[in-house]
């Protein structure tokens, strides 16, 4: 029979690789795969709504039905607070950095950034969502107080990061600096099972995935590029195809394993980019670094910029490595 590999003894076996490892980083990884499949049984449901009890409705004990994305954040903290290994978390549902204070995880040596539920419009009509998460060591000195700064570390900092797609079948993709691995859910089992080992993006990729309708305010050079996406040359395999979801991990997800790219440019509403630096971008572009693709912002590397804010946003153009650099070339043209 067929060998299969779970989550937790990938993270066994990697763990053996590193003499001096103790255990902690890879404890952290095994709760994010509890949590995991706690959202992913909750997403699972949320068809039924109409009958398990509607969101925003008060349900038979008195309490109101939490929206999926609240419910997700509160999944993540609880089980990573309960891991012992993370001391604090900055989430898309916070407007603060969450400090944990109990005396078994207040010297955890980890933080993380976190957008627990992306693609949250996307739940209602049944379409894959996801979760995205970037992992720090703390800076600040154990025994003092976490502070902002540990959290506002460049993306090339980040030791670990990942996402869980709830899709057709639900993934856990992440990557520790040393190359990208994807674990499908096996829900008769209730592991996830090594199913994409040491995935590598294509260099090149005919798929662009871009919101179109803010087309008239994209910048020269993107409207450029799309237009030269658009251009029909058979010996470039051009026109290239538009592939765009809406939830940022599985249009990222898709375009990893294909070939493609995907870009969020400055728009009228959004004139810095609608996409967040620290729990979208960063891991995002960390793990398309860690299986050869690039990410920017237009002018540098999204990995190389200093966060100032926990919520900033950022213009990203992310995937494979060729397609951003013939993005660059219509972009450096036009400044
Ligand atoms: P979230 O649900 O966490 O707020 O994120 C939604 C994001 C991202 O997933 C997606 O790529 C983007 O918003 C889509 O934005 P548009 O609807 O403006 O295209
Ligand atoms: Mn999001
Ligand atoms: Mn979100």
């Amino acid at each position: 029979m067929h060998k299969v590999t779970t989550l937790n003894q990938f993270i066994i076996e990697k763990q053996g690789e590193y003499p001096g490892a103790t255990g902690e980083f890879s404890s952290l990884l095994h709760h994010i795969g509890i949590a995991a499949k706690k959202v992913h049984r909750e997403v699972n449901k949320a068809g039924l709504a109409e009958i398990l009890g509607r969101v925003g409705v008060v349900n038979a004990q008195g309490e109101e039905q939490q929206k999926l994305d609240v419910f997700a954040d509160h999944i993540f903290l609880d089980e990573l607070r309960a891991s012992g290994q993370c001391c604090g978390m900055a989430t898309e549902e916070n407007s603060g950095i969450i400090v944990f204070n109990e005396g078994w995880c207040r010297d955890g040596k980890y933080v993380i950034c976190m957008d627990p539920l992306d693609g949250s419009s996307n739940i209602d009509v049944n379409v894959s969502v996801g979760t995205i998460f970037s992992i720090y060591k703390r800076i600040s000195p154990m025994g003092h107080d976490l502070a902002l700064d540990d959290f506002l570390q460049r993306g090339c900092d980040q030791i670990a990061a990942g996402y869980i797609v709830y899709g057709s079948s639900t993934m856990l993709v992440y990557s520790t600096g040393n190359g990208v691995n994807g674990f499908t859910l096996d829900t008769s089992i209730g592991e996830f099972c090594l199913s994409h080992p040491d995935i590598q993006m294509p260099d090149d990729g005919k798929l662009y995935s871009v919101n179109e309708g803010n087309y008239a305010n994209f910048p020269t050079g993107v409207k450029q590029y799309i237009k030269y996406c658009q251009e029909i040359d058979p010996p470039t395999d051009r026109p290239y195809t538009t592939r765009y979801i809406g939830s940022l991990v599985a249009d990222f997800h898709r375009n990893m394993l294909r070939g493609g790219l995907f870009l969020y440019p400055p728009t009228a509403a959004h004139p810095r980019g609608k996409l967040r630096l620290n729990y979208e971008c960063n891991p995002i572009a960390f793990l398309a670094e860690q299986s050869g693709g690039a990410a920017t912002d237009g002018a540098i590397d999204i990995l190389s910029i200093k966060p100032q804010t926990i919520h900033e946003r950022v213009p990203i153009y992310v995937g494979s490595r060729n397609m951003v650099a013939k993005l660059m070339e219509f972009l450096e043209t036009e400044n």
